[in-house]
């Protein structure tokens, strides 16, 4: 079997020297949905498995309407998600890259595995290179390859791969992005927040599912740019790390401003919260409170504040897992049925952004809080919209405002107390 493999002449990234290089580095063999690899001692983490399990599911979908199925994993640690995408996600062809040069002969060994060809030939299934990711991107967009899906697996809060990544995308393809900063989510460095994703955050309750908005934000802007749209299929918050990431369809389209993309804002006195559109900015006030109540607002934006998942892709992911089997938790990863049916649940299109935790109703009801299940069947009929959410187990994605809830837990409580 041919192990040929590409690397790039010059290390691209002065962090990824390889002086210090370990040639045979331990074997650290693990298992991944039955998938054998080893991880080596590139950076590997069991707790992304379920990030890595939601991908191959995405992927093999996506292949059902493509006529082949080629992947860029920029950034691919020890191979472990190219070697699923080749194995089990219906790959055809995966370019596996990570910067550092010394993951190499474990990133050749695991995409040995899935059984298919390397190297140079015209029927190689897989490459292997040592690039920066940009550089990488950059100078497969100037040879003109496109990839149907393109997955930037990034730590930290770096975003200038984005453009290049979209770029990457062939018209109607994938892209799976990651952000790592919980700074620039929790409102805590909005200046960074603003350089990297465009959109000035300042703290909010539901500071995690807004990372997830401004990353889809940040990636709508570098989309516009270059004259696409992007679609949300799916966003996943993981507490490990945490780590933010959003699959995403790639489309031709011209940049309009609508009610996914604007501000949004959250009332310290009465925790109602409300977006605005562009247009609405000089009347940014609390409708809940008082026409005067500015000073108890906090306004954070511009971010996706339009739909974190598209139903049917979902389903279409669930059935998927049932079928292979995987609806149980991976190792480590937690169990995808009931993540993928509350992202089902959490994407009704009448469920406004945010959410209200349960700690919140209680404080401002002054009493403990009956069960979450309860609030919900009750919100529901009383006509409101509401689900839990995937980002936090005490969390309620409602259109109830807020005083409703308060009224809704003291008559709860009352009725537990007769
Ligand atoms: C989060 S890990 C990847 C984990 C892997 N995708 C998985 O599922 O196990 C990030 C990887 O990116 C690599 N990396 C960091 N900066 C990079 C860059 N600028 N270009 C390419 N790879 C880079 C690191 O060496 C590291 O292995």
């Amino acid at each position: 079997m041919s192990i040929l493999t590409f690397s790039s002449p010059i290390p691209q990234n002065p962090n990824f020297r390889t002086h210090n290089r370990r040639l045979f580095p331990q074997a650290s063999i693990e298992f991944e949905r039955g998938v054998e690899f080893d991880a080596g001692d590139s950076f590997f983490r069991h707790e992304s498995s379920t990030a890595r399990d939601l991908g191959v599911l995405a992927a093999s979908i996506h292949r059902r309407s493509t006529s082949s199925l080629h992947i860029l994993d920029a950034m691919c640690g020890c191979g472990v998600r190219s070697l699923r995408y080749l194995s089990q996600g219906s790959a055809d062809y995966v370019w596996a890259n990570d910067a550092n040069e010394d993951t190499r002969r474990v990133i050749t060994s695991n995409l040995q595995r899935s059984g298919e060809r390397g190297g140079g030939n015209m029927k190689r299934r897989w490459v292997v290179t040592h690039m920066d990711a940009r550089r990488l991107l950059g100078e497969r967009f100037l040879e003109r390859e496109y990839f149907d899906l393109v997955d930037v697996d990034s730590f930290g809060g770096d975003s200038s791969f984005l453009r290049s990544a979209i770029e990457g995308v062939r018209l109607g393809g994938l892209l799976y992005v990651t952000c790592t900063n919980w700074y620039s989510s929790s409102g805590q460095q909005p200046q960074h927040s603003l350089a990297s994703y465009g959109a000035y955050i300042r703290p909010m309750p539901y500071s995690n599912e807004i990372g997830l908005r401004m990353l889809i934000g940040g990636v709508l802007r570098e989309a516009a740019v270059l004259g696409f749209k992007i679609t949300p299929l799916f966003s996943y918050y993981s507490y490990h790390g945490p780590v933010f990431r959003v699959m995403l369809r790639v489309t031709r389209g011209t940049f309009k401003v609508n009610g996914d993309y604007g501000f949004i804002s959250y009332c310290n006195k009465c925790g109602n919260s409300q977006s605005y559109s562009f247009e609405e900015l000089n009347k940014i006030y609390c409708q809940y409170c008082n026409r005067e109540a500015f000073s108890s607002l906090r306004v954070s934006g511009p971010l996706w504040s339009g739909r974190l998942h598209d139903t049917t892709y979902l389903n279409e992911m669930l059935n998927l897992a049932e079928d292979w089997g995987w609806t149980h938790s991976g190792k480590d990863g937690i169990a995808l049925e009931k993540l993928l049916t509350k992202m089902i649940e959490e994407s009704d299109p009448e469920l406004p952004f945010g959410f209200v935790k349960l700690d919140e109703i209680a404080r401002r009801a002054k009493l403990n809080s009956p069960p979450i299940s309860t609030i919900i069947n009750t919100m529901k009929q009383d006509g409101y919209v509401a689900s839990r959410s995937h980002i936090a187990s005490n969390a309620i994605k409602t259109n109830c405002p807020m005083d409703i809830c308060i009224q809704i837990a003291k008559e709860l409580r009352h009725e537990i107390l007769m």
